[in-house]
């Protein structure tokens, strides 16, 4: 394979992943970011965010040389140059969040264009890896004016927790662009991963991962749904799922019900794409109502607590101590971005209740955490304390294998909502812990 010379703009989790996953690849990377702090521990083989694997690729990278950071876009494109291997083709990885009105702010995109485009050698590609409008391709070609730069869309996949796995193993690579030769440089950079690879314009690219990750939260959405009709008429979510997953159009993946769904990419996407279908006039009605059951399944949650804890469906939960296990959005990160956990918690906090949390990615100190809506313990067991109810919100599955009998003890009422179906309710049975699930029948 031949190996090219590669800069990432950004080192979160999609930019991280992408330089130190490529550098595995034999690529040479220089990671950059504004954050100089992030850099150096960068440097020190830190990887600073939580995310399986890619500890080891960054020291891996860094040992073998073909790994650096650098301290902004430019300076990135400076040590390629200096080492006389100019960029070849340079990823944007930098963050594109919800800005009025759910359009995709773009002035991260837009300042990074602004500090390279004087100094991007000819015939590089810049590469748009973050999620953006359809038409941002367009966009930054008019920004660069370079007639001698390519521009590619090549959207990600990657999920939080599992960014390294799903990037070594895709299951599709997608490439698009206006200019063929700079699309065919690009997926030649994952050529040994041997995915699929659909080459096409930059439009059908950018609009690929707004389908799928809507597609996605529909799934869930309608997943939710059905587990609420499932409870209203005594049939079981979990055979459910299983029995329509075996349809290879539906697939197993996806299908479990929760307490909504969150994180740094399907609400966003999921607004994005309404708000564009609404700048051309079309009413996107299935996506409206993915993101309004979402919404509601939050209350829909507190619901089904108020009723466990006061068996009343108008009971008041103020002043009712109840443990929330997991505050991220889900398993594996310790990402708070548009959790769900959090959204329940505000509901249940303005409710009036008093809330304790545990979770294995939060420290009781997190700065990130508002202590006016939860306090947050280092011990499952002492946040169960005197609670009438613990509600399982995030599905780590070290909750599976809590002590539940010490957990009863603890609990002034033993009793779980558990709003992922996680846990063992044999278990909880023997432990007399009363358990509550989502769309499950009593058994
Ligand atoms: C998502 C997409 O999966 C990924 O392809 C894209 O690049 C970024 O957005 P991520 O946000 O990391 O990835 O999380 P994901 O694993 O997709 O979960 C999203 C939300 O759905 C979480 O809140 C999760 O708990 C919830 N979920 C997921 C469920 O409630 N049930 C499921 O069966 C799966």
């Amino acid at each position: 394979m031949f190996a090219r010379a590669v800069g990432v703009i950004g080192t979160g989790y999609v930019g991280l992943t992408t330089g130190a996953c490529l550098a595995s690849l034999g690529h040479r990377v220089v990671c950059a970011d504004i954050d100089e702090n992030k850099i150096n521990r960068l440097r020190q083989g830190d990887p600073v965010i939580r995310e399986d694997g890619l500890a080891e690729l960054v020291t891996e990278g860094i040992a073998s040389g073909r790994l650096s950071f650098a301290v902004g876009a430019a300076a990135a494109l400076a040590e390629l140059a200096a080492e006389g291997t100019p960029a070849e083709v340079v990823f944007l990885c930098v963050p594109t969040p919800m800005g009025v009105g759910g359009v995709a702010d773009l002035s991260a995109v837009e300042a990074v264009i602004e500090e390279t485009r004087a100094t991007l050698p000819t015939g590089c590609v810049v590469v748009n890896k973050s999620t953006v409008p359809v038409g941002t391709s367009v966009r930054t070609a008019e920004l660069l004016d370079r007639a001698d730069v390519g521009v590619v869309s090549n959207p990600e996949f990657l999920r939080e927790g599992s960014a390294v796995h799903d990037f070594l193993h895709p299951d599709r690579i997608v490439v698009g662009s206006e200019q063929q030769d700079a699309a065919e440089r690009v997926a030649a950079l994952y050529a040994r991963l041997g995915a699929p690879t659909v080459l096409t314009d930059a439009a059908s690219a950018e609009m690929i991962k707004y389908a799928a990750n809507c597609f996605l939260a529909m799934k869930l959405s309608y997943v939710n749904a059905i587990a609420e009709l499932c409870e209203r008429l005594d049939a079981d979510v979990t055979d459910v799922t299983e029995g329509i997953g075996y349809d290879r159009r539906i697939g197993q993946s996806f299908l479990s019900p929760g307490p909504g769904w969150g994180g740094s990419c399907l609400p966003k996407d999921t607004h994005a794409l309404l708000q564009v279908s609404d700048s051309v006039d079309f009413e996107f009605r299935l996506l409206r109502a993915t993101i309004d059951t979402n919404i509601r399944q939050y209350q829909r949650m507190v619901d089904k607590i108020r009723l466990a804890v006061t068996g009343r469906r108008t009971g008041s939960l103020s002043r009712r101590r109840i443990a929330l296990l997991g505050l991220t959005f889900k398993a594996g990160t310790d990402d708070l971005r548009n959790s769900p956990a959090l959204d329940v918690a505000a509901l249940l906090r303005q409710a009036g209740a008093e809330l304790v949390a545990y979770d294995p990615a939060v420290d009781a100190s997190d700065p990130r955490i508002d202590q006016n809506l939860v306090l947050v313990s280092d011990d499952p067991y002492v946040a169960a304390k005197n609670a009438e109810a613990v509600v399982v919100l995030t599905e780590w599955p070290e909750f599976r294998t809590l002590d539940w009998s010490r957990m009863a003890e603890q609990m002034d009422t033993p009793r779980v909502i558990d709003t992922r179906n996680l846990l063992d309710r044999d278990v909880l049975r023997r432990s007399a812990v009363e358990w509550v699930g989502l769309g499950r029948r009593a058994a």
